[in-house]
């Protein structure tokens, strides 16, 4: 990734659960993760490729930036790229909130500069765009995006920042098989128009998507993720024994089918990883190709389950 030119690989890879681990472990994901566990991650994904990786303040209140830190030191700055969000929710009283949890995310990461730097949502974009301007100029970001903006929303942080040079140069928001809503609402389109990348997140819906959990194998007791998915896992399993069927036929599982119709769709599906082998699945993900017939029937058995996985932080789009 140069400075100014924003270099997107097929896959990005999440670390939201990364801010489970440590001592605060078991919360959201219920996922057990170690360090040395994590570092297995960083090393296997940057060497196949998987170079740019997302987080934010608000995942574990800054512990997934400090394991994300932690797990790539000693890898050449040059050899990775770093996004991570500001949260309007969580900003200071300062003169400059948002400079101000920027520093703080820099230190937790242990670097000096920020590849892709989010608005975390679009809580009042006139106020949070601006001082992102000062901060592109002196380099410590070297690209913005926004996240969870709708159509209106991403046009107006792209005046805003077009007044001073700069654009949105990225968007990210919840797109999976079960929730569709930002191609609906013509945000798709509208970044293949204007040559924005598109971020899909949640693509594996948390792992309710990956054929790993099913009804009589749940997700983490006492996760906040059990919460929303335990009770509609029995209405996926049509899709996900497709989904897996079709991985099947390429040696594949059914999380991989999901990633390739991210990317199918002309988005770059970041997907959560939490164990190496999970590496392994993007990298058969990224080579395989879904035909527009699979894409449809995929879609139809989708829309069959009938289940509406918008998370408790996003607007309608
Ligand atoms: N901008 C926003 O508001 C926003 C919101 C949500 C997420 N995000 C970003 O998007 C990323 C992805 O979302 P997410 O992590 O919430 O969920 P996700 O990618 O839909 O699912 C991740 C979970 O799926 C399981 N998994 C991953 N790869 C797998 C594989 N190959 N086979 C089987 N299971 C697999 C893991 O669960 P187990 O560990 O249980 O196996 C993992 O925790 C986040 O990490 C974050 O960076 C952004």
């Amino acid at each position: 990734m140069t400075s100014n030119t924003l270099s997107v690989p097929a896959v990005a890879l999440g670390t939201w659960a990364w801010g489970d681990s440590g001592e605060a472990g078991d919360g959201y994901f219920g996922s057990r993760l170690s360090e040395s566990g994590l570092r297995e991650v960083v090393d296997k994904a940057l060497s196949n490729g998987f170079t740019l990786w997302d987080t934010a303040v608000a995942y574990g209140m800054g512990r997934s930036e400090k394991a994300l830190g932690q797990a790539l030191e000693g890898y050449d700055r040059s050899s990775y790229a770093l996004s991570t969000k500001f949260t309007p929710q969580l900003a200071g009283d300062g003169d400059d909130p948002v400079a101000d949890l920027l520093e703080q995310s820099l230190d937790r990461m242990g670097t000096d500069y920020v590849d892709l730097y989010w608005i975390h949502n679009a809580a009042d974009v006139a106020r949070w765009t601006p001082p992102l301007i000062p901060l592109l100029e002196s380099g410590r970001i070297k690209h913005v995006g926004v996240s969870n903006h709708n159509l209106a929303e991403i046009a107006l942080a792209d005046r805003i920042l077009g007044e001073a040079g700069f654009r949105v140069e990225a968007v990210q928001n919840h797109f999976s098989l079960l929730y569709r809503a930002s191609e609906r609402a013509g945000i798709l389109d509208h970044c293949r128009k204007h040559d924005v990348p598109f971020f899909s997140y949640m693509v594996l819906e948390q792992g309710a998507l990956t054929g790993r959990y099913n009804p009589a194998n749940p997700l983490p007791e006492g996760s906040s993720r059990a919460d929303v998915y335990n009770g509609v896992l029995h209405r996926l399993q049509a899709l996900t024994d497709r989904m897996g069927a079709l991985g099947a036929e390429r040696g594949a599982s059914a999380a991989d089918i999901a990633t390739a119709w991210a990317i199918a769709k002309g988005t770059t599906p970041i997907i959560g990883v939490t164990k190496a082998a999970y590496i392994d699945g993007l990298v058969r993900a990224r080579a395989i190709e879904l035909t527009d017939a699979e894409i449809a029937e995929l879609e139809a058995l989708a829309d069959t389950a009938d289940v509406d996985t918008r998370g408790w932080w996003e607007q309608e789009m």
